[in-house]
């Protein structure tokens, strides 16, 4: 029997759930009646549950037949076992349990949060947080997405405050000391999605979608942050209907912020909870950055109603049918409400970070054999979210928008309220667009890596060639390395979109590309060409040198995804050692006239990489070159907005800032940034929104202590979610090792919310000036911070790793890992070290070369 698999001889098909929290004691009570179908005669019935105490247990059959259980629970199994003296007839019957537990602070479960109110006073709320697995710890339950029921749940809480649920509620009634809160029933769904939220809340004027009330949920006092959240949560909910062609399947939509919560947010049916910083947000004091991430939030959240909530995977090796499709659904609606925002070529970061790790020998297959609910945590990274979505956007403009969208839509109408898996959609958007889809796309889900696309002219050829990209020639040795990797497939086939420009024309060529090598004639006259047109294909682009040249001779010919792309695969590929260093370095001299926050981004990336593996010696060189390549462009937009001028244009300048003062270390920018903070402060002149976090971050990187106290006292007291991450996050930037020093001993001694802490650590892990101290602190500190931190803590926190790239750090995290025999779930580790050894083996292999060009800076 699969230990990770409960039997399916009895199954629930509804849970009346009675919960009774207790925010002083930080106890809960609960009962819960649950309808079973028995499907064998069995005597036994087993479920989930752990870190409960379960009082009692009463089994009633289809004959009526009522017996007391005994209750063996298994913590190790998170399992619980009733075991009746007589066989359970067959059919419907019914279980009755009543049970306890505490209200946690890892923020998972049945769990609390705590915070201070307007005036100061710490408060305290409950709330649920249950994918993947721990339903499990709130109530006795089938805890595996295929066992849909409907709940009911009720609440008996303290008067004074306000519980929301997955429903609208039902009635309201007092017993005794207690306001009983009954829910209506839900639609027939999984175990992860049921959410409860008590506690002291705001919430906002419902704004009608149909038959749906829409409505924010706050603590106390933060209510004039909600309306910009509602906004995009009332457009993504209305594009959706329109898309998926189905009601949102809820009878309210509640978005509720909590003040500690692990993950960015969660798609509980109906009430669905976030972060602060995802979903509360002042409009006009926020960058176009920090708007950007609520909408993305927001929409992401809704798009899964119908993907996850009503359709939901059968188990967790389809979590990618989850998270691909709400990332995916999560760009067209921000694209639709939203299109000044480009959020496709936004998406270029995402598909770069997703290349990046897919190009490690460690990485897996989007759909993966998932056992353990470890592993199953596992399974929330850049492959599942980014590689899914930039898959689905592969296909989407393969078949056509509006073929893939019947497909979709006959997908969801099949299988609503109930469970599917990939060969479910393929079998939908088969019939939809008359193609074999798992003949091109089951490469793209069920193998890991992905294909070089070499693009060469070769008489008046086009010739394409295929092969797997991979950074390093092997893959890794290191302790954990269990069995060879599975070799992958020789090739894909791939959507190739070409544009070729000749006598003065431009075409587009589409080519499927399903062997190692195709050839294409080339037209009379021929100029230059794009592989991967519209750059919407997950694969990288190699150009022979003489197409590289004359694109890099006609940029504004591009689209700005193609010119993301270009400096992209140019670098990975010279990290992989396909080009010299130096021949990318050049590149980049090409894009100063670039005026793409995006592009940009990915420039400003790949020096940040290297700034982490040059020597210090050579830092002050890559320093110049930076303000080389970055100077102009600023000196071009200006400190202060143009009239007229669009937002990503502002985002921009206040990246270019950043970069110039901190990477850069400008300090003509580091000195016009203090002034222009202060007077922002003094409230003589406002500063744009978006220039503003730069300043902050410029000022911490140049700061001393004075400063450190100043932003440590803004942190701890400011009025909007963004403030306090700025301030968070700049307390990172101070290179002075006592500073260093104390903004670690806040990640572990409370100053430091346990949902943040991870991330500054990561930060100070992967930054040159604290990265040692971080490294000798999270050593010692590992176990602390094992059992403070979220169960994602340690796994996102362990990513800094990569940022230690010399040679002896290098040697020393392996031996750390090592010793003691650290597990962070599916490959992550294993991704991590084979990350860090690339850019170690990139300072080996180049370091002298490097050196040598920024000898000229
Ligand atoms: N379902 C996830 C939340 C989640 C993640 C639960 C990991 C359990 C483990 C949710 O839909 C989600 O994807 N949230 C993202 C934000 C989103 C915009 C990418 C998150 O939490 O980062
Ligand atoms: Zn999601």
């Amino acid at each position: 029997m699969d230990p990770y698999r409960l039997p399916r001889t009895v199954v629930p098909s509804r849970y009346d759930i009675r919960l009774e929290p207790d925010l002083t004691t930080l106890t809960f009570r609960g009962e819960e009646s649950i309808a079973i179908q028995v499907a064998e005669p069995v005597s036994e019935i087993v479920l989930n549950a752990v870190e409960l105490i379960v009082d009692e247990a009463v089994v009633v059959d289809a004959q009526g037949h009522e017996q007391r259980a005994a209750v063996t629970l298994d913590e190790a199994a998170e399992r619980c076992r009733l075991a009746v003296a007589a066989p359970l007839a067959t059919g419907t019957g019914r279980l009755r349990l009543a049970f306890r537990g505490t209200l946690n602070d890892k923020l998972r479960g049945f769990y609390r949060s705590v915070y201070k109110d307007p005036s100061g006073v710490p408060r305290t709320m409950a709330a649920t947080q249950f994918e993947a697995t721990d339903a499990r710890r709130a109530f006795p339950c089938w805890d595996e997405p295929a066992f849909k029921a409907v709940f009911s749940v009720t609440l008996a809480i303290d008067p004074t405050l306000t519980a929301v649920s997955n429903t609208r509620v039902a009635s309201e009634t007092r017993e005794g000391a207690r306001k009983i809160v009954r829910f209506a029933d839900s639609i027939v769904m999984s175990t992860y999605l049921v959410a409860i939220v008590v506690g002291e809340l705001e919430q906002t004027e419902p704004t009608l979608v149909g038959p749906t009330p829409v409505r924010i949920w706050c603590v106390p006092g933060k209510r004039r942050l909600a309306a910009f959240g509602q906004e995009i949560a009332v457009a993504s909910l209305k594009f959706f209907e329109d898309y998926y062609g189905l009601p949102y399947p809820g009878d309210k939509l509640d978005l509720l912020a909590i003040p500690d919560f692990a993950a960015g947010a969660m798609e509980n049916l109906g009430a669905i909870t976030f972060r602060e910083t995802a979903l509360l947000v002042d409009e006009r004091a926020a960058s176009h950055a920090e708007l950007q991430r609520v909408a993305d939030v927001v929409a992401h959240e809704n798009a899964h109603m119908w993907f996850g909530d009503l359709v939901t995977m059968s188990w967790w090796n389809g979590i990618w049918l989850n998270e691909a499709f709400a990332t995916f659904m999560e760009m067209l609606a921000v694209d639709a409400w939203k299109p000044e925002w480009q959020r496709w070529v936004a998406f270029g970061v995402s598909r770069a970070a997703a290349l990046s790790v897919d190009g490690l020998h460690s990485t897996r297959p989007i759909e993966f054999p998932v056992r353990a609910p470890r592993e199953a945590d596992a399974m929330f990274d850049v492959l599942t979210y980014e590689k899914g979505a930039s898959v689905l956007r592969m296909l989407e403009q393969y078949l056509g928008p509006d073929v893939f969208r019947v497909g979709v839509h006959e997908y969801l109408v099949r299988h609503r309220f109930a469970n599917a898996d990939t060969g479910d959609l393929w079998a939908a958007l088969g019939r939809a667009s008359q193609q074999p889809i798992p003949a091109v796309m089951d490469g793209w889900i069920f193998a890991p890596g992905y294909p070089l696309v070499s693009v060469g002219v070769e008489g008046r050829e086009l010739v394409l060639r295929q092969q797997r990209f991979t950074y390093l020639a092997e893959p890794l040795r290191w302790f954990g390395a269990a069995s060879a990797t599975p070799a992958p497939p020789a090739r894909w086939q791939v959507p190739v979109q070409v544009r070729i420009a000749a006598g003065g024309r431009e075409m587009v060529e589409r080519v499927l590309l399903t062997e190692p090598e195709t050839r294409r004639s080339l037209p009379a006259g021929f100029e230059s060409l794009v592989a991967n047109e519209g750059g919407h294909g997950f694969y990288r682009v190699r150009y022979d040198d003489g197409l590289l040249e004359r694109l890099l001779g006609r940029l504004p010919g591009l689209g700005a995804i193609e010119r993301f792309n270009l400096v992209n695969d140019a670098w990975a590929v010279s990290v992989a050692g396909l080009m010299p260093q130096a021949r990318y370095l050049e590149l980049t001299a090409r894009f100063r006239d670039e005026r793409d926050k995006n592009v940009w981004s990915i420039l400003i990336a790949s020096f940040h990489t290297l700034n982490r593996l040059v020597t210090p010696a050579d830092r002050p060189k890559l320093e110049a070159l930076v303000r080389d390549r970055a100077a102009g462009a600023l000196a071009a937009l200006g400190w202060t907005p143009r009239a007229g001028e669009d937002e990503l244009t502002r985002q921009l300048r206040g990246d270019l800032i950043r970069a110039l003062g901190t990477l850069g270390n400008d300090q003509a920018v580091q000195a016009r940034a203090a002034e222009l903070y202060a007077g922002h402060e003094r409230g003589a002149a406002p500063v744009d929104p978006n220039v503003l976090p730069a300043l902050i971050a410029v000022l911490g990187h140049a700061g001393d202590e004075g400063r450190y106290h100043e932003f440590f006292e803004r942190f701890r007291t400011a009025k909007t979610p963004q403030e306090e991450q700025r301030y968070l996050y700049a307390l990172t930037a101070f290179p002075q090792p006592a500073l260093v020093e104390q903004t670690l001993a806040r990640t572990i001694n409370g100053d430091i919310r346990t949902q943040d802490a991870p991330f500054v650590v990561r930060s100070l892990l992967m930054a040159v000036h604290s990265r040692e101290i971080a490294w000798e602190f999270v050593k010692k500190q590992w176990d602390t911070m094992d059992r403070l931190y979220p169960k994602h803590g340690l796994r996102r926190m362990a990513e800094g790793v990569i940022g230690l790239a010399t040679p002896s750090l290098e040697a020393d995290v392996h031996r750390f890992f090592h010793e003691r025999r650290i597990d962070l779930g599916g490959k992550t580790l294993e991704q991590y070290l084979e990350q860090l050894r690339v850019a170690v083996a990139l300072r080996e292999r180049e370091g002298a070369a490097l050196s040598a060009y920024l000898a000229r800076y």
